[in-house]
This record gives structure tokens, C-alpha cells and sequence, in this order.
């Protein structure tokens, strides 16, 4: 206790508490960690928690040596942020009694605000291990007066923003459902409390991990908080020989002064720069048509074609063909497994409609979901072993299909020669890689019982391999992620996949709250939706096109999902929102995000160009209310010296101006129409879209 800096030493004897290796008044049950152990005076939740071969599940972590190393290594297996301009200490700490090892590993950044970690346990003793809890990070905080802001929802309603203060006790968002799942996003902010958008200390964590996760947020009896992130511990343990390792997930810190907003900024372009595939995270996203509200399970080539003419016309880039299209699939209760086109419904295969659709002038996409499978299937009927499950357990379907076991090398390799097969043949340019169903029945035929709580790990490490090989071999192709919208929207699948889903909901109400949600963590260069129809076909509600086509603004990746008849109908009002889609989708994947406002009946999100030469804003008004109050929107991060104008007028205003005293917004109303006054569209779900320009 003698070598801890002044600030960190021992003040006084806690009753109760022992003294960590009778040092007086040493209690490790206050003193922060970096990465706690058990059972030696600190009585908070360890960060790792082994059992080994004594029954014991005590662990002295004692700090042995560290090093400094230029850049960042990458983790074997593991989806991680790229280094570059970085630098990595490596902290080396010791179990002395067992031999076990922890190697703690961060890295900084010069030109990011983010620290980036992960723990490698080993095995260095002579006897086998079981690892029941090893995090990726432990942050311990000062006492003080902090609230908790985290992601919740479920499908069709994601990301929903939970905000509350920070309770006594644990607190904990997790999943256990195999995939990181909609219910809660590996994502977790603590910020002081009364932060906003542009004020307050906010500390901000992430896992890159797809799969069962925990965050857990404990405030200890001293008010010291203490934030662990990684693999959920429930279900899990992990076998480690004597010479073996674990590597954890990485884990992402992000530190900001400014609020909410300020957190959002530094994740935005991190997330741009150092996890999304280089190849696509600045460049601009194919508008496109999807098949999947247009004609749902009954796709055929003659209905395809016909619907590429139309959207050409549309003026859309990528016709995808969602679900539906292979031996047999007319319903969610077949085929899932037989990746070949349905021979009835496309005589001459996948590769003579991508010839059609490439003949109007687009190209063509494709809807997979390789890790499922129905079981009636050919798939099934060769290899009914490869399903997750236990033996005499009956499997509990979901949407009547079962989960393949990606813990299995076997498994993984035939999922890569079937997309190897359709990637191979050059005519698909963007894959839509789907997820419909949680894990249940967790088990593998292939592992020892003493092995089985490793299935759902493993299973990812399989998944994380697969999408590795294949994104390496295909690197032209744009793959979505996708899990019955948002079911596994993280860090890890981003890694491999430029964009993802977020969520089925495409009301323009619904899709605004989960926009606004997922935004506190992804860029708009992550997020894909489309216009969809109304009445819309989760909640029924009937919208306009211009707000659910401005919703879709708002995201790099944007597209249409009518049908034919839907499309005719609106065909002007689509061509122009295409069009915009176009013109701006260099701007939209590089743009910097701002929430500027939401109450519960308005919203109001900004977007500026990465040169600050373009502004755009969306202003949404729920319920219409008449004689409503005038609203002022403060924009942010302008140039206060230079001046902006709204397209098509005159009128200039300062950066300096539309910062702090703000732009008004268009008002609503139904009988009057004053000249000089902006007026929105009257009525329910209102929206508008204003650009401004930089003139000077
Ligand atoms: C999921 C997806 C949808 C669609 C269907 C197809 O629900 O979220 O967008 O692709 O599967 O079955």
C-alpha cells in the first residue's frame, strides 16, 4: 500500500472490512482495480472468477511486469478496432498460488478519445482450470452522483433510451440468448448526473461481442462504482489446460467532457475509421429495393424481373431479393439449409435473373440466413447432428427453425463453400446475411460435458471465422447484418459488415426512437432502412411518404420496399426521394450526427457534411397540435464565422447565429397561409427536410 499514490492510499479502518494482506486500513473493498479478483478483501463483483483444480475460487491478482509497443496487435479470432497511430501497454499480473496469469491490454490513440481493452488469461500452473467469469474490462469510479443510460427494447421496437440514476447494488444488461440480441445492446453510459447533449462528464463502454454478453454497473457501499464488461458469466465456463489461453473480447472505453453528444462524436468516427470494413465505411451506399414488404415469400424470376424495370425507373442501384428464393421456400417452415435457387420459380437460376437485373442497370443482392436450418430440408436430412441441442432434450423451434452448431469446424466449413458457391459466381454484389431466432437447448454433440458451457462462445468464434474467411475472399461484396431487424446490431458483426439493419420497424414513428437510440453508439454510416409501406405492416399506422422517406434519410443506407402496384401509386413522390437519396449519400455516409432535439412529440436530428459545406435537418412532429408554440432549434459544431443559407432562399444566417440563438421551424397549420411564414404539412407524423448551405 505504500507504493499507491497519495490519492489511491489507505485513510482509514472500515468496520467490517479485512485488511488486504493485513496492511493497515488497506481494504481492496474501496481501493480501485484494474482488474479485481476475488475473495481477498474486495467483496464487489470480480472481474474473473476461475475455479480451479482445489475447488477454490480465490484469486490474488498481483501486478509482474509490463510493456509499451508501438501500434496494436490484433486478437486472434476476434473481431477488434484496427490500430494505427496507436500505442499498447501490456500489464502482466499473477495468480501466485495457482499460476494463473492475466495479461491486461489497452490501447490509446492519437487521433481517438477511445481506449481499447481486452484481458489474455493463461494457464500456467500444472492443473486444468475452469474460467467462470473472465471479463474484457473492469472500470472502477470515484463516488459521486451518476446516472445510467443504456439501450433496451425488443424486436420491431430496439435501442430504445433507458435513462435513470444509478442505484445502490448491481445493475446489470446482459443477454443470454446466444446473439447480443434486441433486448439490450452491449453498450453502457454512466455520466454524471443532470449530463445532457452538450454538457457533463460521460463515461461510455462497448463490447465488439455478438453474443451473450454482461455489463454490469455495481455501486459499492462507498458509493464507488464499478463498471465490468464482457462475456455473460451466467451459462458459461470455460476449461483451461495447464499452458492454454483465453482471450477475452475487446471492450471499448470512451471518456467525454461534452456530453452526450461529445460521446456520440468520438464513437461516430472511431467506429468509421477503426471497426467497420476501410473498404466501404466512407463510401457512398447503394440505394436499393428490397423484395421483402413487396412481395414477402413469393418471389419467381418473372415477378424479379419486372420489378427491376420498375425500379430502375425509380432510379434506385441494387434490386435485392430478400427471403424466398430457394429449393422449395414458400413459407417460413421449410428449406432453410438448401442454398440453391427454387428450380420452379427460377428455371435458369440465380444467375439468369442477376443477368436480367444487371441488364437494367442494377445490381443484384441476395437474402441468406446460413446458420439456420428447418428441418424439412435436404440439409437436415444428411446431417440432423449438426443443430445446437441436448440429447434428449427436446429443441424448442422458433419461427420453425433450428440454430446449426458454428462450435463445429465441420459446420463452418459448409457454410463457407455454400457462399463461397454463390459469392463465387461474381453476379451478386451485396448479401443480406439474416438471424431470425435466439439460442435455446444450448449444447453440442461434439464437445465433452465438461465442455459444454463453452457451445456459445465457440459458436461465435465459428460465426466470427466464417464471416472473416469470407469477407476477406469477397471484399467487393457489401454484406448487411441483420437479425429479425436489430437482434444482433453490435460492435462484432460491424466489424465484418459495413451496415446493418436496425430494426423491421419502418413506421417513421417507430424507426425515429430507435434511430435516436442507436445513435448515442453508431454512426449513421452503420444503419440501413428503407421506405416501407403504409399502412404499415408492424403497427399499422398510415404515413405519409415524404416522413417516412425523410426517417430513411437519415441513414447511409437507404432503399424502398413497396410492391408494384405501392410503387406505381407514388411513383413522382419516389423518384424525387431517390433522387435526394442519391445526390446525398456521399454526404450521409460521412456526415457528422447531432440530436437536437426530442421531446415526446418532436424530434429534430442534424447532419453535416464532413467539409461543413452541407447542413441537413429533419424536424418531425408526432401529434399535430394547432396553435402550437414556436420552436427554435440550436444547431451544432458550424462554423460561427461563416454564413448558411437555406436552399432556394436568400436569407443568410451565421454559424454563430444558428448556434446560440438557433433556426426556427416550420409551423403547422390547417387555414392559414401567410407569405413569408414556413408552414409544415398539416395532420399527424409530420415532417420536413431543410438543407442548408455554407455560401461564405
Ligand atoms: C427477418 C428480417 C426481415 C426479412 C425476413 C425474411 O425478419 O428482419 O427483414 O428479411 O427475416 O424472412
Amino acid at each position: 500500500a505504500g507504493d499507491l499514490p497519495l490519492w489511491e492510499r489507505p485513510r482509514t479502518t472500515r468496520s467490517l472490512s479485512p485488511e488486504y494482506r493485513g496492511v493497515s486500513a488497506c481494504h481492496l473493498n474501496y481501493i480501485p482495480q484494474e482488474y479485481p479478483g476475488h475473495g481477498v478483501s474486495d467483496f464487489r463483483q470480480p472481474a474473473i472468477h476461475p475455479r480451479h483444480s482445489d475447488g477454490s475460487t480465490v484469486c490474488d491478482l498481483v501486478f509482474q511486469d509490463y510493456q509499451i509497443s508501438a501500434d496494436k496487435p490484433g486478437l486472434p479470432g476476434l473481431p477488434a478496432a484496427r490500430g494505427g497511430n496507436s500505442q499498447t501497454l501490456l500489464i502482466r499480473l499473477a495468480d501466485q498460488r495457482t499460476g494463473l496469469v492475466v495479461e491486461l491490454s489497452y490501447t490509446i490513440y492519437a487521433e481517438h478519445d477511445v481506449l481499447s481493452r481486452s484481458a489474455r488469461i493463461s494457464n500456467q500452473g500444472t492443473a486444468m482450470l475452469n474460467l467462470q467469469s473472465a471479463f474484457s474490462s473492469a472500470l472502477d469510479l470515484p463516488a459521486g452522483d451518476y446516472e445510467l443510460l443504456h439501450l433496451a427494447g425488443s424486436w420491431s421496437r430496439e435501442f430504445e433510451t433507458q435513462r435513470m440514476p444509478l442505484p445502490a447494488g448491481r445493475f446489470i444488461v446482459e443477454s443470454a440468448r446466444g446473439a447480443s440480441s434486441a433486448v439490450h445492446s452491449p453498450f453502457v453510459v454512466v455520466m454524471e448526473q443532470g449530463s445532457n447533449e452538450e454538457q457533463g462528464c460521460v463515461y461510455a463502454t462497448a463490447l465488439l461481442y455478438s453474443g451473450n454478453f454482461a455489463i454490469s454497473i455495481e455501486q459499492g457501499e462507498f458509493g464507488d462504482i464499478r463498471v465490468l464488461a464482457g462475456i455473460n458469466p451466467f451459462n458459461f465456463n470455460w476449461q483451461l489446460a495447464p499452458g492454454a489461453s483465453f482471450q477475452t473480447p475487446e471492450s471499448l472505453q470512451v471518456f467525454s467532457r461534452q456530453g452526450l453528444d461529445g460521446m456520440s462524436q468520438i464513437w461516430h468516427r472511431f467506429i468509421a475509421e477503426k471497426i467497420s470494413p476501410q473498404q466501404f465505411a466512407h463510401q457512398a451506399r447503394p440505394a436499393y429495393f428490397n423484395s421483402w414488404e413487396a412481395a414477402y415469400f413469393s418471389v419467381d424470376e418473372a415477378k424479379m424481373l419486372a420489378l427491376a424495370s420498375q425500379v430502375r425507373s425509380l432510379g434506385l442501384d441494387l434490386l435485392v431479393m430478400d427471403d424466398g428464393w430457394f429449393e422449395g421456400r414458400n413459407s417460413d417452415r421449410t428449406s432453410l439449409g438448401d442454398w440453391t435457387a427454387d428450380r420452379q420459380r427460377f428455371p435458369g437460376g440465380l444467375e439468369t435473373l442477376a443477368a436480367g437485373v444487371h441488364r437494367q442497370g442494377l445490381r443484384f443482392g441476395l437474402w441468406v440466413e446460413p446458420e439456420m436450418i428447418n428441418r424439412q430440408s435436404r440439409l437436415y436430412a444428411t446431417h440432423p447432428d449438426w443443430l445446437i441441442g441436448v440429447a434428449g432434450q427436446p429443441s424448442s423451434p422458433a419461427r420453425n427453425q433450428f440454430v446449426l452448431d458454428l462450435s463445429r469446424d465441420e459446420v463452418v466449413e459448409h457454410l463457407y463453400s455454400v457462399m463461397d458457391t454463390l459469392l463465387g459466381s461474381g453476379s451478386i454484389s451485396y448479401i443480406k446475411w439474416d438471424m431470425n431466432r435466439y439460442m435455446t437447448e444450448v449444447g453440442s454433440s461434439a464437445l465433452s460435458a465438461e465442455q459444454q458451457g463453452e457451445v456459445a462462445h465457440r459458436y461465435l468464434l465459428g460465426l466470427y471465422r466464417l464471416l472473416d474467411r469470407l469477407t476477406q475472399k469477397y471484399p467487393t461484396v457489401l454484406f448487411e447484418n441483420c437479425a429479425s431487424g436489430g437482434g444482433r446490431f453490435d460492435l462484432g458483426m460491424l466489424h465484418y459488415m459495413a451496415q446493418g439493419w436496425l430494426s423491421d420497424m419502418c413506421d417513421p414513428v417507430g424507426r425515429l426512437e430507435i434511430v435516436n437510440g442507436a445513435s448515442y453508439l453508431f454512426p449513421p454510416s452503420t444503419m440501413a432502412a428503407y421506405i416501407g409501406p403504409s399502412p404499415n405492416h408492424q403497427n399499422g399506422r398510415i404515413s405519409s411518404l415524404q416522413s417516412r422517406g425523410h426517417v430513411t434519410f437519415f441513414c447511409a443506407a437507404r432503399g424502398v420496399s413497396l410492391s408494384a402496384t405501392e410503387m406505381e401509386a407514388e411513383q413522382a413522390g419516389l423518384q424525387d426521394l431517390v433522387s435526394c437519396y442519391r445526390e446525398s449519400a456521399d454526404m450521409v455516409v460521412n456526415a457528422g450526427f447531432h440530436r437536437l432535439l426530442k421531446t415526446g412529440n418532436e424530434v429534430c436530428w442534424q447532419l453535416t457534411a464532413a467539409d461543413g459545406s452541407e447542413v441537413y435537418l429533419g424536424y418531425f412532429y408526432l401529434l399535430a397540435s394547432p396553435n402550437a408554440q414556436f420552436r427554435r432549434v440550436r444547431l451544432r459544431g458550424l462554423d460561427p464565422q461563416s454564413f448558411y443559407c437555406r436552399a432556394g432562399r436568400k436569407e443568410k444566417l451565421s454559424g454563430a447565429a444558428l448556434m446560440h440563438a438557433g433556426l426556427a421551424m416550420p409551423v403547422m397549420s390547417l387555414n392559414q397561409s401567410i407569405a413569408g411564414v414556413d408552414y409544415m404539412p398539416a395532420g399527424d407524423f409530420s415532417s420536413v427536410l431543410l438543407k442548408l448551405q455554407r455560401v461564405q
